[in-house]
């Protein structure tokens, strides 16, 4: 049984396409027994990234002691580079905002993308990931279509398979969901193929 960190970035809620498409890859999970843990962006507090946790940041990356309450700061988001870490599949279900991802989810990449726990640096080496033993899924919906020449304007599945890259999680699986916003039909026949796709992926896992 694998541990599924599934993180949900949309605030659309019953209409999302991104929503509806990983609830079904986390009922096939689920059926096959194993764990999901939720996160829904837009219902958890995050902390702001601001006073004795950026402070801690720099300390950690100055090899410097952190004062008490920077440190309380740090075990904060160490808890939720944990969280992450211990899940086997991450799943994340984002729109597509402004070419890019919804800024909550840009917040909780700013607050798990940390040195030391989520990645290291060797003077020789340079960067490396830290977290090894995760594979991620990122179920991607938006309202126009980013292949052929559209596909460099597409600052969300290539900026979030980077930044999972940069802290270890270098399997990651697509899922897009395009042109929802050409018409009811058209939106529904992109969702309909997306859930064959995390179905085969469910069947495989
Ligand atoms: C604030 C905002 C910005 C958006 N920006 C884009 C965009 O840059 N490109 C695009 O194709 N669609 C864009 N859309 C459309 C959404 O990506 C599309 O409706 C998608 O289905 C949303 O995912 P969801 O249904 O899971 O919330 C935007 C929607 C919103 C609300």
């Amino acid at each position: 049984m694998a541990k599924v960190f599934y993180v949900e970035a949309s605030p659309r809620k019953a209409r999302s396409a991104s929503i509806e498409v990983a609830r079904v890859l986390l009922d096939a999970l689920a059926a096959k027994g194993h764990e999901i843990d939720t996160l829904d962006l837009w219902a958890a507090p995050l902390p702001e990234f601001d006073g004795a946790l950026l402070e801690a940041k720099y300390a950690v990356m100055s090899a410097q002691n952190p004062t008490p309450d920077q440190q309380a700061a740090w075990d904060g988001v160490a808890a939720m580079v944990e969280r992450l870490k211990s899940a086997q599949l991450l799943v994340v279900a984002t729109p597509m905002w402004n070419f890019s991802i919804p800024y909550k989810l840009k917040h909780w990449i700013d607050l798990v993308t940390q040195p030391g726990l989520s990645f290291g640096v060797d003077p020789a080496k340079g960067y490396y990931g830290l977290i090894t033993g995760t594979r991620a899924v990122g179920i991607y919906a938006r309202g126009g279509d980013y292949s052929g020449d559209a596909a460099a304007y597409d600052q969300q599945t290539r900026y979030l398979a980077s930044v999972l890259a940069f802290m270890g999680i270098t399997d990651h699986t697509a899922v897009t969901i395009d042109r929802g916003l050409s018409g009811p039909d058209v939106d529904r026949a992109a969702r309909d193929a997306a859930k064959a796709q995390v179905l085969d992926f469910a069947a495989a896992l």
